[in-house]
Order: C-alpha cells, then structure tokens, then sequence
C-alpha cells in the first residue's frame, strides 16, 4: 500500500490505518482475542502500517490486544495510542486528566502493555480544560526525549490549542472525526493544520458504518453499543440520512467500487496528509476498506460528490451533549 507522511518529522504510515477501538470497545461486546489478533495481523500482512488505539478502550485492553499481535513486527509498524481521562474500578471514564505527572504515568504503563520501548504517536484524548495544553505540550516533549514517545498528536482539538500546542512540540497529527456526513474540520481546522504542516488523521471515517449502507433505521445495535446514544443515529434520522447512503451507493456503482470504498477514497483525495483509519472486527471488510487505496476519485468524480453532497442536509448531532461538551472549540 503507498505510504503518507504525518507532520513535519518524518511519520510514515500506510495510506489507510486500522482503527482498532471496536475490537474491544464501543461498538457491542468485545472481538474474541484470538480473532481479534487474526484480524490485526492480516492488516499488517496487506499492507497496513499504522495501528489505532488508546488507553480508553477497554480500558487498558486493546492496548494490551495490539501489544500481543504486532509482537513479531512491532519494528514495522506505527502504534499510536492515547491518554487524557481518568477510570473508575468499573472502568468508566471518571473525567479528564492531562496532568503532567499523569501523562507520565499513562506513558509508562501502555509501554507495559503494548509490549514495546517505544510510543510511536502519543495523542492527548480530549484537551482537559484543567491543564494549560503548553503543559502537556511540554511533558511530551520531555517523553520525546526521554525516548519513550515519538510524536505527539491531539485529538478533537480547536484551531486555537494545536497552535499553542505546536510552538512548544511540534504536532505530527491531529485526529478527529471527519467524513462525508461531518465537515466542520474543512473551514478552519483542514488550513490550520495545512499552514502548519500537520497530518490529519479521520476518525469514524466511515460515519460509525453508517455511510458503508450495511445500517439502516431498522437496524438494532447491541445494549452496549454508543451508537444506542448518538442522536444522529436515530431511527428518525437514520431514515433522513438514508439519503446520503444511497448517493454513495450510485458513484460507487458507476466506479465498480463500494459505498465505504468511496467514503474512504474520498477522505484520501482531500489532501495527500489525510490518513483515514477505518475500523471493522471482519476480515471481509478489511479487505474491502484497504481496497479503497486503489479507488481514485478524478475531479469530475470529486465534483459529482460535492455537488450531490451539498444538496442534502444530515440530521442528527455526533454526540450527545455531555459529550459534545468535551469538544475543544
Ligand atoms: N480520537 C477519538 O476520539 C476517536 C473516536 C472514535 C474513534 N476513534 C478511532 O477511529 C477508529 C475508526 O472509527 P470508528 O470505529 O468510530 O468508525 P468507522 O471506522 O467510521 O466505522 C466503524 C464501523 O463500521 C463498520 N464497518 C467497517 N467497515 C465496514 C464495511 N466495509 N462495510 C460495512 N460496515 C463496515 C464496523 O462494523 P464491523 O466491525 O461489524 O465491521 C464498525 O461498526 C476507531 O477504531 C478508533 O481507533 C477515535
């Protein structure tokens, strides 16, 4: 698979990541681990170089999931994690913390479990609104060179914060969600980080599986899956945002591709920094989102989508409140 370039020091990745959060948390009952291990280690062996994870999922679990299956490649591959919240003994989040002497902590204990001396790409979660971001700028800078981290990367983070973060260390990535049905980043975020040279990397590419068709308003998730509380996902506004899906469906048609192939290809076409890291617990369609590396969307194609894009209004926030709340603007 062709590589990209994350930030200004030299990150190569693979053009599509994995995003291994659903392996163990979020989206229903965790994967099976040696399944789970199955399907990270056949991403590697088609091509894939660069591993999503963070403390929070599980907690603690899927760290230690692709400490166990990138073992035997873990010179070959990107891991990147992240830190920020605090846990309860029933590992609920209990709150935000990027204090220094917890990032330290968190730092010292996913090397643990990720079976490695080195973080690749070390992101801070959600910006905590307690501690000054030139702080925690600062404390991974000193893990930089400590030689424990890599890089550093922000999630969710506003225009102002990765400014203030990067004059202190330079920002590799910043991920936060991005996709054909959430554009906010494209009017200040996507030039911020293009004047400053930072990768962006896409979470929730695929709209939580929404944009791939496989849902609809019929669909019933697992008690324990977060979608149960998105509004976007709705029945109602999943019956609205149909529209979307089925717009999708007909460039794919006509590009012998699929509809995720297409909401894939299409993140990758905005700028040659965009690094999208799908995430699915199915080899089938593993198969089919690293496809989307050979999908090449002309700009006619890309002219089509907008054009067809901009006639249709999603319904649904991508959070609920409380959550929404954490978002750093
Ligand atoms: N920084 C953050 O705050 C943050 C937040 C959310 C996610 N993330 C990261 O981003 C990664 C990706 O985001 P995401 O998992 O939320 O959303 P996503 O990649 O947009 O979608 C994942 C969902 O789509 C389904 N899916 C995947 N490929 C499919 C295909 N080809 N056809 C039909 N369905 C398909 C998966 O189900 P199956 O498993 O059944 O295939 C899963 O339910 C996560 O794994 C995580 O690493 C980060």
């Amino acid at each position: 698979m062709q590589k990209r370039t994350l930030g200004k020091n030299g990150l190569a990745v693979s053009a599509i990541g994995l995003g291994c959060m659903g392996l163990s948390y979020g989206y229903g009952p965790a994967t099976q681990t040696q399944q789970a291990i199955k399907l990270i280690r056949t991403a590697f062996e088609r091509g894939v170089t660069f591993f999503d994870s963070a403390e929070a999922y599980g907690p603690y679990k899927n760290e230690e999931l692709l400490g166990e299956a990138l073992a035997p490649f873990r010179d070959q591959v990107v891991i990147a994690t992240k830190f920020g919240f605090n846990f309860n003994a029933e590992g609920g989040q209990s709150g935000m913390n990027s204090r220094p002497e917890h990032i330290r902590q968190v730092a010292d204990a996913a090397l643990k479990r990720l079976r490695t001396d080195v973080i690749d790409l070390f992101y801070q979660h959600r910006v905590d609104p307690e501690v000054p971001i030139e702080d925690v700028a600062g404390t991974v800078k000193e893990l930089i060179e400590e030689g424990k981290v890599k890089h550093f990367g922000l999630s969710e983070a506003g225009a102002r914060t990765i400014r203030r973060a990067h004059a202190v260390q330079p920002v590799a990535a910043l991920q936060s969600e991005y996709s054909l049905w959430w554009r906010e980043p494209e009017t200040e975020i996507i030039p911020t980080l293009e004047e400053l040279g930072i990768g962006f990397v896409p979470f929730s590419p695929l709209g939580k599986g929404f944009l791939t068709g496989a849902i609809n308003e019929n669909t019933a998730f697992d008690s324990t899956d977060f979608r149960n509380i998105v509004p976007r996902f709705s029945p109602e506004a999943r019956k609205t945002n149909q529209a979307l899906v089925d717009l999708l469906d007909r460039i794919a048609l006509q590009k012998k591709a699929t509809s995720a192939q297409i909401a894939l290809a299409w993140l990758m076409a905005q700028k040659p920094w965009i690094v999208p890291i799908p995430g699915t617990t199915k080899l089938l369609r593993l198969e089919e989102n690293i496809g989307a590396a050979a999908v090449e969307l002309t700009e006619r194609d890309l002219h089509a989508i907008e054009d067809a894009v901009s006639k249709i209004t999603v319904q649904g926030d991508r959070y609920p409140a409380h959550l929404q709340a954490r978002v750093d603007r």
